[in-house]
This record gives C-alpha cells, sequence and structure tokens, in this order.
C-alpha cells in the first residue's frame, strides 16, 4: 500500500522550483537530512538560484520548511542575497536591448 504512494509520486512528482526542477520529494528528502534552513536547502538542492531567482519556488519553500519544522513562516531567518561581484553599469544593459541580441 505504502509502495503505491512512492509510485504515484515517482509518476506525478510536484515540481517546487521549475527553474531548477527540484520535486516536493527533493526538498523533504533534503529535510530529512539535516537542512533546517533556507540557505542549506538553498546550496544543497540549488533552488531559487534559477532564472527567476525565486520568485516562485521560495514561498513554497518556506512553508513547506515551516511546516515540517512546527514553525511559523515569518519565524524562518531569510536567504542571504549577495551584490555581484562587479558592479555592471546600467548602459551596458540597455545597449544590449538596443542592439538586439537580447541579452
Ligand atoms: S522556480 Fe526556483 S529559481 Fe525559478
Amino acid at each position: 500500500m505504502g509502495g503505491e504512494v512512492v509510485d504515484e509520486k515517482r509518476k506525478h512528482p510536484v515540481i517546487i522550483c521549475r527553474c531548477n526542477d527540484i520535486t516536493l520529494e527533493d526538498v523533504e528528502r533534503a529535510i530529512e537530512q539535516g537542512c533546517r534552513d533556507l540557505e542549506c536547502l538553498r546550496k544543497t538542492l540549488r533552488i531559487g538560484m534559477g532564472p527567476c531567482q525565486g520568485r516562485t519556488c521560495i514561498p513554497l519553500l518556506m512553508r513547506i520548511l515551516a511546516r515540517r519544522l512546527g514553525k511559523r513562516v515569518d519565524e524562518l531567518p531569510l536567504p542571504v542575497v549577495r551584490a555581484p561581484i562587479i558592479p555592471v553599469p546600467i548602459d551596458l544593459f540597455l545597449r544590449s536591448v538596443e542592439e538586439g541580441d537580447g541579452g
């Protein structure tokens, strides 16, 4: 009976991070292996490091983690945000758009 649930999860995984294809099962496994905060989950799974920078997955992840730890979402520390190593002039992006390379 328990095997059916496991098979169903593998057939129809619940995707938490679409950018990096991270499933609920991946998140739950990382928590079971000792991750107790968002920073650990980010480093372990690379969740929140895709093109959307976690706009979709970080709120979901916070709710999952809070539920698993028996805390409220606002009790969890937020992930560390790091500035770029080298400042990039904004006109570099504008020139790129004007030249039509989209990048
Ligand atoms: S959905 Fe997770 S980084 Fe975009």
